[in-house]
């Protein structure tokens, strides 16, 4: 797929469909704007959000289709990324081969590549009859474009694609040892320093509670390591982006009813985040240290497996007893987490699909986001909320502790009843970030689409990279703690 800036008269373009969302200011040429003006006359086009009209060899034009795109009142970021993803997707599907979108200026360039990438994604390949076509050439048309927001805007659209494919993969093909692997060539490939651990380094480090959760699998454990640390850094923060890699979560002893189980090749959708997040960051090359550690673990009840009331000890020391084998994503951050801190983390942020209980407060419309630190948090809350990926705050009173407190360990890993559980589980974690500045994201309810999307398939969403990768370009210079 190639996709590139354009510059010329729009009149003149050729293309199979040239995507004009309906608030662009300028002019077409009269005759393609008399056509539109008489269609919103006649109330057949309102111009909604997500409406999509498509109109045969328009009037005046040399583009063979007219693709009128419904953005609402007027055009913002959410909107062009949006917008121009189900344009994609709507060519791919009439198989097109050359699509054009017209903005009205260069503002949006960068959003719009993102979009573009973003609405190409391809599903890993598992249909036999597959016959999709990519399309051969994509414009964009946005006079007056910075070519360096451009192709910034396809490297970020790229790593969220290869956050979707890890996420859409099947456990059968994506246990711990192909992601450690995966991780491992996309980090380098990116230009990150990477380093694998193993089950014996884990055991050395003294990652119990990491380690608790992978004894029932036949399939070992990793934690992977990825640093960026460009020598001309803009201050001395450092940034660890943590995430919860549980590449299959069937509840362990606890085990989950087989409706809950279905989906949970996505339980892992936090470190296939961070990593999406981490390879931008370094292809970008920002200007920010910032390292990433993803905990790969796969949930399996057996013979093996780690027992309700079994105790074990984290690497911070911290005993925990191991209530519900199901809480596991809080067991493997633990470690992730108490490692960070060690290696010199000054901010932490991770990514898990960590609760049910995010999905029955927040729906799929909002991340929930938690921590210690309400800089960091609202750094986090405005950066999405310019691109349109929506964080909400839920509250972190000591009183939520309470219920995991043991009787005979310091922690136990769930409390007794359903209550709070998005906000439990987060101040468990809490008691291993050691007052580090620190957010948590709970993806649970926005990491998957269960019913697709204009611009995306049922499956992966790729949430939160874009809001991380531009969290750390614009990265309050003293920290945003
Ligand atoms: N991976 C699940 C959380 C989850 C649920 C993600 C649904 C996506 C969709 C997590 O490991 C889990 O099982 N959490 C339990 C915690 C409970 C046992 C304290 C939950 O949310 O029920
Ligand atoms: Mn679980
Ligand atoms: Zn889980």
């Amino acid at each position: 797929m190639n996709i590139r800036l354009h510059d010329g008269p729009l009149a003149g373009l050729e293309s199979d469909a040239l995507v004009w969302p309906l608030a662009n200011g300028p002019s077409l040429g009269q005759a393609a704007d008399g056509q539109i003006a008489a269609l919103r006359e006649s109330g057949e086009v309102r111009g909604k959000p997500g409406e999509l009209t498509l109109l045969h060899e328009p009037n005046g034009l040399q583009s063979r289709r007219l693709m009128l795109m419904g953005v609402g009142e007027s055009l913002d970021a959410a909107q062009v990324f949006r917008m121009t993803g189900q344009a994609m997707r709507a060519a791919q599907k009439r198989r097109f081969k050359r699509l054009a979108i017209a903005l009205s200026d260069g503002e949006f360039a960068r959003i719009a590549a993102e979009g573009c990438v973003y609405g190409s994604y391809e599903q890993p390949k598992y249909k036999r009859d597959d016959s999709s076509v990519p399309l051969e050439e994509i414009l964009i048309v946005a006079p007056g474009a910075d070519a360096s927001a451009f192709d910034a805007g396809r490297i970020v659209g790229e790593s969220v694609n290869l956050t979707r494919r890890l996420v859409d993969i099947p456990a059968n093909d994506l246990g711990p040892v192909e992601f450690a692997d995966m991780a491992e060539s996309m980090g380098k490939a990116a230009g990150l320093e990477v380093e694998v651990l193993d089950e014996a380094a884990l055991e050395a480090l003294g990652a119990g509670s990491l380690l608790s959760v992978a004894k029932g699998s036949a399939r070992p454990p990793r934690l992977v390591r990825l640093g960026w640390n460009p020598s001309d850094a803009a201050d001395d923060s450092h940034l660890f982006l943590v995430g919860k890699g549980v590449t299959f979560d069937t509840g362990g002893l606890s085990l989950k009813p087989a409706k809950s189980m279905e989906k949970m090749k996505y339980d892992m959708a936090g470190a296939a985040t961070m990593l999406g997040a981490v390879t931008a960051i370094a292809r970008l090359g920002i200007k920010q240290r910032v390292s990433c550690l993803l905990g790969l673990v796969e949930n399996m009840p057996s013979g093996s497996a780690t027992r309700p009331g079994d105790i074990v000890q984290a690497m911070n020391g911290k005993t925990i007893e191991v209530i519900n084998t199901d809480a596991e994503g809080r067991m493997v951050l633990a470690d992730a987490l108490t490692y960070a801190v060690r290696l010199g983390a000054t901010h932490l942020v991770d990514a898990a699909t960590l609760t049910g209980a995010v999905s029955v407060a927040l729906g799929s419309v909002n991340i929930g986001l938690l921590g210690n630190d309400d800089s960091l948090s609202a750094h986090l809350t405005a950066t999405g909320k310019t691109i349109g990926e929506h964080f909400w705050s839920l509250p972190m009173n000591d009183d939520y502790l309470e219920p995991m407190k043991g009787d005979l360990s310091d922690l136990r890993n769930a409390g007794s009843d359903r209550s709070a559980g998005t906000i439990t589980a987060a101040k468990f974690l809490e008691q291993f970030v050691d007052g580090t500045p620190w957010a948590h994201l709970d993806i649970a309810g926005t990491a998957n689409l269960d019913n697709g999307a204009p611009n995306a398939p049922k499956g992966a969403s790729g949430i939160a990279v874009r809001t991380l990768v531009r969290a750390v370009e614009t990265w309050p210079s003293g920290g945003a703690g």
